[in-house]
């Protein structure tokens, strides 16, 4: 049967995604160093635990969907997934690939589970999820893990509840550990954690709610699904929203997880920075 060995978060700046591949020099710069010198442990975990797959909760930005056209969920069902120029100045970064047998046993458990999916067979991932496949990946090494990409809205309002997204989370763990292949999947949650790019609080930064989250989702995530998602917006900045998509891959876990290890820095660009590794209970 397939298992989920654990669940990692970090956020997805592009600004980090332009300084990835000058990672051995940046790590010295005292700008980067905070950041870069907390990747080390959780490539060694990943080494460690060699997943076959990497399901990844993230957000669209503009790249595959528009305000035209917002769906709540959706999720690739494709045997690639391509990146392409966002228009932030970061390389292009290689393909990815897809598990579309793994994809549809998740899209149809989630629809028995009254998650009614947008089911993607073709879908370009933007920074929301290369960043992070790249800075876990060193070198965008990720060749040989398959990806299943879970978008979730973050951009347009209305936005799902952070109940509702760890609840699709759980839907996605039960998903997952009802697919008969002996796999070892991990889970992403990626973005965050609180900021705000744009209006009157346009580099907001709440440093206190912040290390409450990175404490809570770890042995208490329920605590965090009380907010309403205009309560998150309100502590964690607009974009800070994305924190969601942090609770969606803690939902997917068993109750029971180890921390391995996180990271809090302020600041990147505009944005207060998180990393967790959590591995799950056997
Ligand atoms: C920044 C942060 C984001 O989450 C994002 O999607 C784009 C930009 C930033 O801080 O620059
Ligand atoms: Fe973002």
């Amino acid at each position: 049967m397939a298992r989920i060995v654990g669940g990692l978060t970090t956020s997805h700046i592009p600004a980090i995604g332009n300084a990835v591949p000058r990672e051995k020099e940046l790590v010295n710069d005292p700008y980067w160093k905070p950041f870069f010198a907390a990747y080390p442990p959780a490539r060694a975990w990943l080494e460690k635990v060699k997943p076959d797959v990497a399901v990844v909760i993230y957000n669209d930005h503009g790249l595959n969907f528009f305000l035209d056209k917002m769906p709540t969920f959706a999720i690739g069902a494709a045997a690639e997934y391509k990146n392409a120029d966002e228009g932030w100045g970061i390389p292009t970064t290689p393909p990815f690939k897809g598990d579309p047998e793994l994809s549809w046993h998740i899209i149809e458990s989630l629809v028995h589970d009254e998650f009614d999916v947008t089911t993607c067979q073709e879908m370009l991932v933007d920074h929301g999820f290369t960043v992070p496949m790249s800075l876990f990946w060193k070198n965008n090494t990720y060749g040989n893990v398959r990806t299943v990409p879970v978008c979730i809205n973050t951009v347009q309002h209305p936005l799902p509840s952070p109940l509702r997204c760890f609840k699709l989370g759980q839907a996605i763990g039960r998903a997952i550990e009802s697919y008969p292949k002996d796999l070892k999947v991990v889970v992403l949650g990626t973005g965050g954690m609180s900021h705000q790019l744009d209006g009157e609080r346009a580099g907001f930064i709440n440093k206190k709610f912040d290390l409450m989250c990175l404490d809570k989702i770890v042995n208490e995530p329920e605590v965090l699904t009380r907010y309403s998602i205009h309560e998150l917006v309100r502590e964690a900045g607009a974009q800070g929203a994305e924190f969601i998509l942090w609770l969606a891959m803690r939902g997917a876990l068993s109750g029971k997880v180890t921390k391995i290890l996180s990271n809090y820095h302020i600041a990147v660009s505009n944005t207060a920075t998180g990393l967790l590794v959590l591995e799950n209970a056997a």
